[in-house]
């Protein structure tokens, strides 16, 4: 796979095959995990401080870009708000769906593309988690910032957040990016995913990497191995602060790690970024 069969078709059919491959899985491990539901705990928590912190009013309407399995609108849900979900995957939309009905909460989930969100001031929050970074191309992440913008009513805020690729220190983002390799095994009752990641191609000057992804899956019904490959766009704080800035928002705060204050040691894996609209 090189740079120059990047095209926005070949992106999009990897990402589709990539998370269809892993949504019935993924979403099993996930239930039954116990790490699992504390990362999305934590997430959880920081949305709600966010909100509470950031946005000029209560947060009521939430839209989830690139919702997955569910796991923040179903949560979400749970706590309260009223939330929209969507997918590009619509394998990953019907696992969340199942979700909802699973855990007796009512979200709306659709299938689309985040390059394609046609709201209009109806939203307090949009979240856009772990999915900037995988968009085919930068023109598409401005114009989901757009249209993320357009989506939000007055007072209302954006959260989004990427990896930080110049963070090298533990985690497989950085193990990808840094060492071209990371294995992780998880497991659960009835349930064994291990997942060995390797940097398939790296691209220098646009910042793109192709990681090659071998999931070996022991689950109830037998064996299975899948093999995907995923585009990641290596985005810094300073790409996000100008693209956020470039759709229009002014108030913009940087937090680390799912962390409500700042690092007592200035590094991040991750970097979550908290916009609001005027
Ligand atoms: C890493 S997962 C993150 C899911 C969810 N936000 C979470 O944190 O659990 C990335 C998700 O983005 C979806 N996706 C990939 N490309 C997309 C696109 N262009 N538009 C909308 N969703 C997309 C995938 O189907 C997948 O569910």
């Amino acid at each position: 796979m090189g740079y120059l069969e990047d095209t926005r078709e070949t992106v999009l059919k990897a990402s589709r095959v990539y998370y269809a491959h892993l949504a019935y899985y993924g979403d099993l491990l996930a239930q039954r995990e116990r790490r699992a539901a504390e990362t999305t705990k934590r997430e959880l928590d920081f949305l709600e401080f966010a909100f509470r912190a950031h946005a000029t009013h209560r947060v009521r309407d939430v839209l989830d870009v690139a919702c997955g399995n569910g796991r923040h609108v179903v949560g979400l849900a749970h706590r309260g708000y009223q939330c929209t979900g969507q997918d590009y995957t619509p394998e990953r939309v019907q696992i969340a769906k199942v979700r909802a009905k699973r855990e007796g909460v009512s979200v709306k989930l659709l299938q689309g593309d985040a390059t394609r969100l046609e709201y209009q001031n109806e939203f307090d929050a949009v979240i856009a988690l772990y999915i900037l970074f995988l968009l085919p191309d930068d023109d598409d992440v401005v114009k989901s910032l757009r249209q993320i913008y357009r989506a939000l009513r007055s007072g209302g805020i954006l959260v989004c957040n990427i990896y930080n690729p110049l963070y090298a220190g533990k985690g497989w983002f950085s193990d990808v990016i840094h060492k071209g390799l990371n294995v992780e095994e998880s497991h659960a009752r009835g349930i064994r995913i291990t997942t060995i990641c390797r940097l398939q191609d790296f691209e220098p000057i646009h910042g793109v990497a192709w990681d090659q992804e071998t999931s070996i899956i022991e689950a109830p019904d037998g064996m299975h191995i899948f093999r995907d490959r995923e585009r990641l766009r290596l985005f810094t704080y300073w790409d996000i602060l100008h693209y956020l800035q470039v759709v229009g928002f002014k108030e913009i705060k940087c937090y680390s790690d799912w962390k409500t204050k700042p690092p007592k040691k200035p590094k991040a894996e991750t970097l979550i970024f908290v916009s609001r609209k005027d």
